[in-house]
């Protein structure tokens, strides 16, 4: 295997993230409830796309980009970490967001605006329309410019997610299960991936909070990024686990996640966000219920962030 270290990779965040035991929802769901806190990874308002940036902005770099862009809904959080990550080292992001969500001044707008971030909105639900325009526009502004696809899920950008699972292993406690939300597949896949390499005994599983087929994608995403890490693995389908938590559709609340925010604000003091955390922890109390877990067992879930889309999504 190529060591993870070979890669090129700027240091955005303030690693390791802490680990912590969730005491009273534990006593709770009756099993030991841990949590991995990159949301406070230490740029913006956190979250999990700085992993990914931290391997993809250093290929940005390394190809002489100058600009770059990327894209999701009007609320990802993944683009605004993309424009403060990218501002950091000197890139000039460009935003080209599908005009789906909640494109006012609110949330991860403000943000973008406060960053001073150039933002288009593009009215398609095609993300093939959004990577053509962003051709046109690097073409007419005549620089070099580096495009990072929607959620920043692509092999390289799930490197970020085997590094942290390398991470967690070093800390020491050991883990039965990880849980994480899934939006665009590069998040799972990485920690799925990496729990391969560093954790075999531990269980992956990833909430989906869209309707993507993340059957195909998570797999291929991990077949790619087991390449670029030149090891020699089989990547079954069936192994990579999923379970559904999106409810009404994308970005729109649902019951099971608005009452995991409200189990987790009230206990333990945290904010989820309804579009991603707050979902695949209801996805991880759904399983608790049906008794997936053993009294013994330790769960982590990932906090990936998300407090941007707290002040933007109605729940
Ligand atoms: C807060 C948060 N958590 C989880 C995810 C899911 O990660 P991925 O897109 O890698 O599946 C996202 C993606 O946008 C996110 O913003």
């Amino acid at each position: 295997m190529r060591d993870l270290d070979t890669f090129p990779r700027i240091r955005f965040g303030l690693l390791p993230t802490p680990i912590h035991k969730l005491e009273n929802i534990s006593r709770l769901l009756g099993t030991n409830v841990w949590i991995k806190r990159d949301d406070l990874i230490g740029v913006a308002l956190g979250g999990n796309k700085v992993r990914k940036l931290e391997f993809l902005l250093a290929d940005a770099k390394k190809q002489g980009a100058e600009i770059v862009f990327t894209t999701g809904g009007a609320q990802s959080n993944h683009a605004m970490l993309t424009a403060a990550c990218a501002s950091r080292i000197g890139l000039e992001p460009i935003l080209i967001l599908k005009k789906r969500g909640v494109t006012e001044c609110k949330g991860n707008q403000l943000l973008e605006k406060l960053m001073g971030t150039e933002v288009r909105f593009m009215d398609t639900d095609s993300y093939d329309d959004i990577y053509e325009e962003m051709d046109r526009i690097g073409a007419a502004r005549g620089r070099r410019y580096y495009k990072i696809p929607c959620g920043g899920s692509n092999a390289l950008g799930s490197l970020g997610y085997v590094n942290c699972v390398r991470e967690i292993a070093e800390q020491g406690q050991e883990f039965t299960h990880i849980i994480c939300a899934e939006g665009s597949g590069g998040t799972h896949a990485g920690i799925a991936l990496g729990a391969r390499i560093f954790m075999p005994d531990t269980q992956v599983v990833g909430m989906m909070v869209d309707s993507d087929p993340f059957d195909e994608i998570t797999p291929g995403i991990m077949r790619e990024a087991a390449k670029l890490l030149e090891l020699d693995i089989e990547i079954d389908n069936d192994k990579v686990l999923h379970r559904d938590v999106c409810g009404p559709g994308y970005a729109i609340a649902s019951k099971e996640g608005n009452e995991a925010i409200s189990l987790m604000a009230k206990n333990e003091g945290l904010f989820l966000d309804p579009v991603y955390t707050g979902k695949a922890f209801g996805g991880l109390i759904a399983m608790a219920r049906e008794g997936a877990f053993k009294p013994e067992d330790n769960v982590l879930f990932l906090f990936s962030g998300g407090a941007g889309g707290l002040f933007a999504v109605e729940m």
